[in-house]
């Protein structure tokens, strides 16, 4: 798989004693890498904990989580304008995908519309799959499962101007380069297609972000250690929330690959929703 090639972005530094022997930095979690470390580094985190990934987010979100994927799917709203095309990257286990599928069954008995699911970790698609196994999509054209790295998709499988809707769930602050997976989001959507991600952000009110960083950073570790037997993973998760853009910052660099922002919150005015004070948001981008 390429490796990104030194370059100046969010989330890597260039390496300023000897650029051309050293691989450009960058984070993973609290920890500074090489930035081709990374992925193997995300890679290992997400295979280990595919097999407790949904018990793990109830249990640490105390269910919240499905509240905000909910909110996200409600907003999003697949089915509302006919069938569409999703590609829900960094899928994994195929939670949002699901709930895109049950929405716009069960409120616009819409049995067309399909998401492809994709994930540069094939453990936690093949839980994905074991999921739908269970479901009326087993086996349908509705659902696919597709690996692949958010940064460079292939163009065979994921062709320009493609997809009506492109979904990433608490999924791109994992990724290398922020802006590359935009700009690929931005390739294979169709014009007028909806860029759409749920990620944490950052929370403004003092006391809520006094006992959100308690709470990520003691509870979250021990309830890794005690019911994954994981503590290090659960550790780079919540170390990832803190390294991730706020909420203006990451708008802008939705903006700077070509999305317009905003309009679909104007009822709400802002070019982001948060969600419970910042602790997540969603942004949208819409193609022109
Ligand atoms: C926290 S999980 C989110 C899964 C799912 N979207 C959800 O909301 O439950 C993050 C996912 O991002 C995937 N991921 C990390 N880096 C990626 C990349 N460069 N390309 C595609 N997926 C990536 C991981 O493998 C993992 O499955």
């Amino acid at each position: 798989m390429r490796t990104v090639s030194a370059r100046f972005n969010s989330t890597t530094t260039p390496n300023p004693s000897n650029e051309n022997s050293r691989p450009a930095q960058t984070h993973f979690g609290f920890r500074t890498v090489d930035e081709n470390a990374k992925e193997d580094l995300v890679k290992g985190v997400f295979s280990s904990v595919a097999p407790k990934y949904d018990l793990m987010n109830d249990a640490m979100s105390m269910g919240i989580h499905r509240l905000w994927k909910d909110d996200f799917v409600s907003l999003l709203n697949p089915g509302r304008r006919g069938p569409i095309k999703i590609l829900d990257m960094a899928g994994g286990t195929g939670d949002i995908a699901l709930r895109m599928l049950d929405h716009a069954r069960e409120k616009y008995a819409d049995r067309d519309t399909s998401v492809l699911v994709s994930d540069i970790n094939p453990d936690m698609l093949k839980e994905g799959m074991r999921r739908v196994r269970q479901t009326m999509y087993h086996n349908t054209p509705q659902i696919g499962f597709q690996v692949a790295n958010a940064q460079e998709l292939d163009p065979d499988i994921f062709p320009d101007n493609s997809f009506d809707l492109y979904t990433i769930a608490f999924g791109i602050r994992n990724c290398t380069s922020i802006p590359d997976v935009i700009k690929e989001a931005h390739r294979v959507l169709k014009p007028g297609g909806t860029f759409a991600c749920l990620e944490f952000g950052k929370v403004d009110n003092p006391l809520l972000s006094q006992l959100y960083e308690v709470y990520s950073f003691s509870v979250i570790p021990m309830l890794g250690s005690i019911l994954a037997s994981d503590r290090e993973s659960y550790q780079y998760l919540v170390e990832s929330i803190r390294r991730f853009p706020s909420q203006p910052v990451f708008a802008q660099m939705i903006r700077d690959a070509g999305f317009t922002t905003g309009q679909d919150f104007s009822g709400q005015g802002g070019a982001w929703r948060d969600l419970w004070g910042g602790i997540a948001s969603v942004h949208l981008g819409v193609k022109a």
